[in-house]
């Protein structure tokens, strides 16, 4: 059985509900952090762990994500013909290409959970394990989580590899967590999860964040999964059928995650990313907004 990940999913047809009302008009795959769209980190890390194909299960109302994800050769020439080359050229490295890249779009109709949003993509994936990647999510290191995952998925032989990190007691609540029941490395072994479990009722403090390296058979699951947390279909209540089956492993990745599908979160990656650029952190020394580190050094 191959171990090999070709596929990646990115699911982007939920509602933003946390982020209105910017995500009324705007897909909140495209808020931006800094001045990249956060789908854009997505196709990268995906781009950069190997994936062959990807499959962005989106809604109607959503179709500004399919016009940002790939080129526009449109606005690419009308660039070159003004001068702006270098800029064009961006424009075009960072875009999904129709004829050299394999992409796909499917959609889901209705905002029915993540484990539905997933099914959706069941007839585009190819053989094999698939890679899940959920935009909102951002992973920022040296090293993309993707990459990180894909690689130890291919070392070992656990069927369902999630992405987990340990997080405080009185946050368990907002996430799915692992039941664990080991560790192996950066592996934390477990034998189920549960979705936002009240802090007294967690089997861990080991979250699951979106990433995920899944086996085949978790169409199967899905395809007869029933709602769960919020009447939603969960993709972490087909991920734990499987547990036992097929083995399920925790990842504990290197890089540091933000939610940005909360404004906190998206304000903490905003800052994290403008102190790493020379002219946005002056505005915020400026201001005052961030120590000094010049005049604390000297
Ligand atoms: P979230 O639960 O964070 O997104 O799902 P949401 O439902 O859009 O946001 P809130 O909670 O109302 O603010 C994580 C990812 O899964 C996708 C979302 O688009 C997001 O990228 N998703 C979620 C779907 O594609 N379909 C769904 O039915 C639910």
């Amino acid at each position: 059985m191959t171990r090999h990940v070709r596929t990646a999913i990115f699911p982007v047809a939920g509602l933003g509900t946390r982020f209105l009302p910017a995500t009324k008009a705007t897909p909140k795959e495209l808020l931006p952090v800094l001045d990249t769209p956060l789908i854009q980190y997505a196709v990268d890390e995906a781009r950069d762990a190997g994936i062959e194909r990807m499959v962005f299960v989106s809604h109607p109302s959503k179709s500004a994500i399919e016009r940002y994800v790939m080129e526009d050769a449109r606005l690419t020439r009308e660039l070159r013909s003004r001068g702006k080359e270098d800029i064009a050229e961006a424009l075009s490295d960072a875009a999904l290409c129709p004829i050299e890249d394999d992409v796909r779009f499917v959609m889901q109709t209705e905002p029915k959970g993540l484990g539905h949003a997933v099914f959706c993509a069941r007839d585009e994936v190819l053989p094999g394990p698939v890679a899940v990647i959920l935009p909102d999510d951002l992973i920022l290191g040296p090293v993309g989580c993707l990459s990180e995952m894909v690689r130890a998925y291919g070392d070992g032989d656990i069927g369902h590899l999630v992405a987990t990190m340990e997080v405080p007691e009185d946050r368990v609540h907002k996430y799915g967590v692992l039941s664990v029941t080991g560790k192996d490395g950066s592996i934390v072994k477990a034998d189920g999860m549960v979705e936002k479990p009240a802090a007294k009722d967690a089997p861990s403090l080991q979250a699951v964040v979106g990433r995920y390296v899944l086996d085949g058979s978790i169409f199967d699951a899905l395809a007869t999964q029933k709602p769960g947390a919020g009447g939603e279909i969960q993709l972490t209540d087909a991920i734990a059928r499987g547990a036992s089956e097929i083995g399920l492993g925790g990842f504990q990745f290197s890089g540091t995650r933000f939610d940005c599908g909360s404004k906190a979160g998206m304000l903490e990656a905003t800052l994290k990313l403008a102190m790493d650029d020379p002219e946005c952190l002056a505005v915020l020394t400026e201001r005052g907004l961030v120590a000094d580190t010049k005049a604390a050094a000297a």
